[in-house]
């Protein structure tokens, strides 16, 4: 088995932050999303890793590494493939654009900016056994807007008893990606596994009115041509990281994982209180502040005369002082210092500082990215 990553596309919904970082190397809990996905096909026994990437190449195998960092990060019996998509023209045809990487094995395929919470070794071994009856799996997930997924049409079959109790094995009639009338609530989650018969489908689909070969319409071709689809309804938790609102909330959900920890060379002084769940990474330091867990402070960053809140990730080298910042997440180098109000559910990019300004005449003074949104107190 291998595991194919998608680490392509610009993530657009993500803008201004996508303009000048991978939409898949957000930090969720201080560690980009691309490493969750890494993380969870190697806790499935799969090491041998092709990423699709496309503009943003040079900054996913930045951050991935070389060979050796590979290995000291994750084991010297990992192998990652960086495979280029010259243009995004569909998930589908990153499946071609794979092709030679792939060879003859079967395989999992992971978009790069989901994240679930099922443990994916099960479906793995279950997958990769040689008598495995079916070509292709599927996972799904109830939404509340189905129609901006891949949604199934389904019927529920018996549940067999070697089925994980976490999910529910439904039968497949008919797939639509993004759907104007849904068929179902149930969404297309970004984790696929198959076998080689998906190349053939690839191979046999015409681009979408999006200009696209879909993904979904190459698993509608198998289910058309009589192939073995099976599909299994998610309880856990997945989220499509693509927007503002749904990073936060995967943000939550790691930090909610967390481990409480203090690195040997993090400080905290003597008037700072640490509540709940916190983690503070090498050099971090705490001076006169209030933390309330799950959070996490990143390396080199300094909470000064402040409160961090629940669900908070301060990056590396961020500064919070003289403020208070909640559900949130601050991105390396930016800083918050005297802002009168708490500062919630935001998402802070690089280098941006917020901060009291005293020139006159008083008022909002901002300096915005393209696409940026502000909500300031009426
Ligand atoms: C893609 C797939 C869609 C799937 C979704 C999951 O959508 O085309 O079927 O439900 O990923 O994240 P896209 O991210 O290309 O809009």
């Amino acid at each position: 088995m291998k595991g194919l990553i998608l680490s392509g596309g610009k993530g657009t919904r993500l803008r201004p932050l996508t303009y000048t970082r991978a939409k898949q190397l957000l930090p969720l809990a201080n560690k980009p999303v691309l490493f969750y996905a890494i993380e969870a096909l190697l806790d499935a026994g799969i090491s041998q890793i092709g990423i699709i990437v496309g503009d943003t190449h040079a900054e996913i195998e930045a951050a991935v590494g070389t060979p050796e960092e590979v290995a000291a990060r994750w084991g010297e019996s990992v192998a990652i493939t960086f495979i280029p998509q010259l243009a995004p023209l569909g998930l589908a045809q990153a499946v071609q654009t794979a092709r030679d990487f792939i060879g003859r094995d079967r395989f999992v395929m992971y978009l790069g900016d989901n994240l679930i919470s099922e443990p994916l070794r099960p479906l793995v071994t279950e997958f990769a056994a040689e008598d495995c009856p079916y070509h292709c799996r599927i996972l799904l997930a109830e939404v509340p807007d189905p129609t901006q997924f891949g949604v199934a049409e389904v019927e529920a079959v018996a549940i067999r008893a070697d089925f994980s109790d976490a999910l529910t094995p439904l039968r497949v009639k008919r797939l639509v990606e993004k759907p104007k009338i849904p068929p179902s609530n149930l969404a297309l989650v970004g984790v696929y596994f198959f076998d080689q018969s998906i190349f053939l489908a690839a191979d046999s689909i015409v681009p979408s009115p999006r200009g696209e070969l879909e993904i979904t319409d190459a698993i509608q071709w198998l289910l058309d041509h009589h192939y073995e689809v099976h599909a299994q309804q998610l309880h856990g938790y997945w989220i499509d990281t693509g927007k503002q609102a749904d990073i936060l909330d995967a943000n939550r959900q790691i930090l909610q994982q967390l481990t409480p920890s203090t690195d040997p060379t993090a400080t905290i002084s003597a008037d700072s209180t640490l509540h709940g769940v916190v983690v503070l990474q090498a050099g971090a330091r705490v001076e006169n502040s209030v933390i309330r867990g799950p959070a996490i402070i990143g390396e080199g960053a300094i909470i000064r005369n402040a409160y961090v809140g629940p669900f908070t990730s301060i990056y590396h080298d961020a500064r919070i002082e003289g403020s208070e910042v909640e559900y949130s997440i601050v991105l390396e180098h930016s800083s918050i210092v005297d802002v009168h109000g708490r500062v919630e559910e935001s998402l802070i990019g690089r280098y941006a500082e917020v901060t009291n300004s005293p020139i006159k005449p008083r008022g909002h003074k901002l300096m915005l990215g393209d696409h940026s949104r502000v909500g300031l107190i009426p």
